[in-house]
């Protein structure tokens, strides 16, 4: 329950100047309370300087767009633990500097008075968005809510108002279980014109996604069949659906059905984001895998192999024709400890995603706006790394910054064979962790790392022979990222499919004081982590590559930067939301 996203869209190309001014009166003159300089740091080392986070307490799920970018997430405006579930609501021009506007959403009515869960925005034809939300009544039993805005017409969607005809769908709907009744998707409609959503539950213990239609958006009806189930999974939470392309990186609409685009369906379980790819007939409403089922097989595609991404959601973003991702990256600290920093949750960078060259996969890349926060730059070219040996990556904040590496393999002749046992990447990297030499690797970025190396969090690579070519283990060894016992320390790992050493081995790795998002081989795989040094804080932090490995390899190229701030501003005025 800790873990429902709120995710939306919305389109429109009017209004910048209305927005300019809206802007303004939002705060963005004014002063904020957000720790933002590097002295206030001192007191709040995890603070981060460029991912979305609310001034204080809990957050988590996101979003959507008008001209402006409008990111709605679950929040608690008491504490920093999950609770009193409301939705915060903050707006953007460019996904990166933010202005906090008041709560849309607030647990007011006898069927949302536990909470104001997940949801996502619609936009309906004549142009207006429309949110559908669950709402958790006092026993926690979970319906499905509409909400207008009170404006339409003004771009900054302030105030919102629910539907009178809620719960539009109750929580006592058959054999549905009203605890695990959730998150429903954007609406889309088929070309019978109805509306179709999909709400995330579990019956019998088989997690699945259930399909409703209606042609008012009052009036639903549950479809028969789910539109997938799964008896491995547990419940679903925030599913998603929506298409991409076969070929290209454009994003495509929310429900465009051509031979030119296949559907992907999320679900997030299991403290992760999975998804599988296949073919959607509004028509029948039938929806044919093409990858593997969740849990079956090798292999489990997921947005992200970290611990720390969980309940995203997707948006098309059509200005810029492309559908972007982004996630909830929630703590691996400890409750207590939340409380004591005051907050808890964050907001992944947003990402662009679209299908592989190989058709197979998802891939991902942070929006090309974060570039605009880069400042200092050092460069390294055609640097060898030999065995044991490691160059530190001086003259930017390397707490808060942004790198981009590409490393060049020799033959790979006497690179290790990989086992058939080896089959999860999770426990391959904390079995063959950054202190375990090998053939090929490990080599790749140690950072966070204070300066004796006490404290390290290593992004590295291992190669491994297989009977048909080569096999690429990128891992997150937390091991040793904190002095600190009581903090998350798992490391986490993926298989990337790239074919070395035809195929540079690539990172991009982003800092921000206690998160790491790193994307391997161009974006094949994503591994966030959160880690919370005591030595490796501010300027005291350190930055290297490494290569542990008996292979010397060379550093084709090596880019860093240091990040400047996101602006992020408060709104100063808030209203109170009902006690
Ligand atoms: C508020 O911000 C302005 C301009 O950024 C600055 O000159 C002023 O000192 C700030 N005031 C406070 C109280 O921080
Ligand atoms: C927050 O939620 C808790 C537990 O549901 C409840 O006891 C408390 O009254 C709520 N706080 C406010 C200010 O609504
Ligand atoms: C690394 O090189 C040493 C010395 O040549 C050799 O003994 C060892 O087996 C090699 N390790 C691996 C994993 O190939
Ligand atoms: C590393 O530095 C820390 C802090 O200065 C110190 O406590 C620790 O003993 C040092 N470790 C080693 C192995 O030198």
């Amino acid at each position: 329950m800790d873990s429902m996203a709120v995710l939306v869209l919305w389109a429109a190309f009017s209004c910048f100047l209305a927005v300019a001014n809206g802007l303004q009166t939002a705060g963005l003159s004014k002063n904020g309370s957000i720790p933002s300089s590097m002295a206030a740091r001192t007191k709040q080392p995890y603070r981060t300087a460029y991912h979305f986070q609310p001034p204080k307490n809990w957050m988590n799920g996101p979003v959507y767009y008008k001209g402006v970018y409008h990111l709605f997430y679950q929040y608690n405006p008491y504490a920093a633990i999950w609770g009193n579930m409301t939705w915060g609501h903050a707006i953007s021009y460019d996904l990166v500097n933010w202005v906090h506007l008041e709560y849309a959403l607030n647990p007011t009515e006898p069927y949302d008075l536990g909470g104001c869960y997940s949801g996502s925005i619609t936009i309906l034809p004549d142009g207006k968005p429309v949110i559908l939300y669950t709402g958790a009544d006092t026993q926690n039993f979970q319906s499905q809510n509409l909400a207008f805005p009170k404006d339409p017409s003004d771009p900054l969607l302030r105030e919102w108002v629910k539907s009178p005809s809620n719960p539009v769908i109750p929580a006592n709907d058959g054999d549905i279980d009203p605890a695990n009744f959730r998150d429903p998707t954007t609406a889309w409609q088929g070309p019978d014109g109805l509306w179709r959503v999909l709400i995330g539950g579990k019956i019998d213990g088989r997690g699945l996604a259930f399909l409703y239609q209606s042609n008012d958006l009052i009036t639903w009806t549950r479809n028969e069949k789910p539109l997938h189930s799964s008896a491995k999974t547990g419940m679903w939470e925030c599913p998603d659906f929506y298409p991409v392309k076969i070929s290209g990186k454009n994003g495509v609409e929310n429900y465009v059905e051509t031979k030119y685009s296949t559907f992907v369906l999320k679900a997030s379980f299991v403290d992760h984001d999975h998804y599988i790819l296949g073919h959607y007939k509004a028509k029948t409403n039938e929806f044919d895998i093409e990858t593997e089922d969740f849990m079956e097989g090798n292999t489990d595609w997921r947005y992200d192999y970290g611990a720390k991404f969980y309940a995203s959601k997707t948006f098309f973003d059509g200005g810029k024709r492309r559908r972007i991702l982004w996630a909830w990256v929630p703590e691996s600290d400890t409750r207590a400890d939340d409380i004591k920093k005051g907050w808890s949750g964050l907001q992944s960078i947003p990402r662009a995603l679209w299908l592989s060259t190989r058709g197979k996969q998802l891939v991902q890349w942070p929006i090309r706006e974060i570039e605009s926060l880069r400042k200092e730059k050092v460069e390294i070219k055609g640097t060898e790394l030999n065995s044991g040996s490691l160059i530190e990556v001086r003259g930017i904040t390397a707490a808060q910054a942004d790198v981009e590496v590409s490393f060049e393999l020799p033959s790979l002749d006497e690179a290790e064979l990989m086992e058939p046992t080896w089959v999860d990447p999770q426990l391959l990297c904390s079995q063959k962790n950054a202190k375990v030499k090998g053939a090929a690797g490990p080599f790749g970025l140690l950072v966070l790392a204070s300066k004796n190396f006490t404290e390290q969090t290593a992004i590295f690579f291992r190669i491994f022979k297989n009977h048909d070519g080569h096999v690429v283990l990128m891992c997150s060894d937390l091991s040793r990222s904190s002095l600190r016992k009581e903090v998350d320390k798992t490391s986490f790992g993926a298989f990337v499919d790239i074919d070395p050493p035809q195929e540079k081995i690539s990172l991009r790795t982003l800092i921000d004081h206690s998160v790491i998002e790193s994307f391997g081989g161009e974006g094949k795989a994503c591994i966030t982590s959160r880690v919370y040094p005591v030595l490796a804080v501010g300027k005291e932090a350190k930055l290297y590559a490494f290569n542990n490995g008996n292979l010397s390899i060379k550093i084709s190229k090596l880019n860093a930067w240091s990040m400047k701030e996101a602006s992020i501003v408060p709104l100063t005025k808030r209203r109170k939301p009902p006690a």
